[in-house]
């Protein structure tokens, strides 16, 4: 993180917030500190929920996978969601209504925003979250979600591209696991799969190289061992139009026999080693979750330089498994990224920062500063 970038980019800030009906969350009207806001009390008070309430104000979804029937109180028929987001040009109004059976409504200042995309890049969010761990431990699908959820939040078309591409990718399986599989229209599919396959590798080695020495550096940053992280993007086929459209051409065979299309961007990942080895089946818990940490840190940047804004960083129950020096150094690094956190934990006492810090405690839903 450069401090010369940094002086450029003003941080979003959740000013107020408005919940009702929402999880356990009794009545809540709470404002934010501008930095750190601590979130703290017992297991089952709520701390998660109300992280929840926040991430939905800017993904418009659960980073548990709720469904929006399970977001709204039990003894409720409806939830509300009402936040300031300042850090514009302008302070925002955001507010959603969620019924039951799927039901929701947006409005920003006041009105339907034309599109959802319009909402993600008016509300930039970073989340950690324990589920998260399986990106540096788990398979290549999480950390390609990762990428693509970035990219998303950076680049209009690319969330259009890569939905065309995965469409273009299931018809050609399904006529792969015909019985009779007629070539020609197998072939029809591998045009549209090599252009936006290509623009997709594209996007994500670009991504990647702009990603990964930020993510070095916050790793060594936090870590501070003399084990260095290896990261860099590893292609299944490289992204050009020529490249995968011979792929697809070679491997028709084994395609037909497997049933499955096996070369193209769905197979990329974002290798991560360290000692020169995989990191997912090599590194320690504590590792896994520094790399995690390093990932995050390095979105966050990364998104602040794109967009000219800092991101709000949520992170639930973060320090577990940190040891001391390694949770103050990772306070340390979040303080000069100089945005707005939220973090929960059952033990506020370790979480190192005698600085630009709020305390809420939560108990049985009720939130008090
Ligand atoms: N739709 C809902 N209506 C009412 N209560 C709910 C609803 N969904 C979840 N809860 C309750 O919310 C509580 C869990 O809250 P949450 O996950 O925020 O806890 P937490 O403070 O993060 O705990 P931990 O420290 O264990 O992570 C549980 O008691 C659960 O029963
Ligand atoms: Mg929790």
């Amino acid at each position: 993180m450069t401090s010369d970038s940094r002086s450029a980019e003003t941080p979003s800030r959740v000013t107020a917030l408005r919940a009702h009906g929402f999880r356990n969350l009794q009545s809540l009207e709470f404002e934010p500190g501008s930095h750190f806001n601590v979130i703290h009390g017992d297991n089952g008070a709520g701390k998660s929920n109300l992280l929840e309430a926040i991430y939905y104000l800017g993904a418009l979804k659960s980073f548990r996978g709720a469904k929006t029937d399970d977001l709204i109180a039990l003894d409720s028929e409806a939830a509300l969601l009402e936040a300031t987001l300042e850090g514009g040009p302008a302070p925002h109004k955001l507010r959603i209504d969620i019924g039951r059976s799927q039901r929701r409504r947006l409005q920003l200042d006041g009105k339907r925003p034309r599109s959802t995309s319009v909402w993600h890049r008016t509300v930039r969010m970073v989340l950690f979250h324990p589920g998260d761990l399986i990106l540096a431990s788990g398979a290549p699908d999480k950390r390609r979600a990762f990428l693509d959820r970035m990219l998303e939040q950076m680049d209009p078309i690319y969330g259009s591209t890569l939905a065309s591409y995965e469409k273009a990718l299931r018809s050609r399986n399904r006529l792969l696991k015909e019985e009779r599989t007629d070539r020609r229209s197998v072939r029809a599919y591998d045009a549209i799969l090599s252009k936006a396959g290509a623009v997709v590798g594209q996007a994500r080695r670009r991504l990647i190289d702009d990603l990964a020495p930020r993510v070095v550096r916050a790793f060594s940053d936090v870590f501070a061992g003399d084990t260095p992280l290896g990261v860099r993007y590893l292609p299944r086929v490289e992204p050009t139009e020529d490249a995968i459209a011979e792929a697809l051409e070679r491997s028709f065979d084994k395609d037909r026999a497997r049933g499955f299309t096996a070369d193209g961007p769905h197979g990329d990942d974002l290798e991560l080693r360290l000692h020169q080895v995989g990191a997912r089946h090599h590194g320690s818990q504590g590792q896994h979750r520094t790399i995690v940490l390093a990932l995050k840190t390095a979105e966050l940047d990364l998104l602040s330089e794109r967009t000219g804004r800092v991101p709000i960083l949520l992170l639930d129950d973060v320090s577990s498994e940190l040891d001391r020096s390694r949770n103050r150094r990772f306070f340390e690094v979040l303080s000069h990224a100089g945005g707005q956190v939220f973090l929960t934990t059952t033990h506020p006492e370790f979480i190192l920062l005698e600085n630009d810090r709020v305390d809420f405690q939560v108990e049985g839903g009720r939130v008090t500063r």
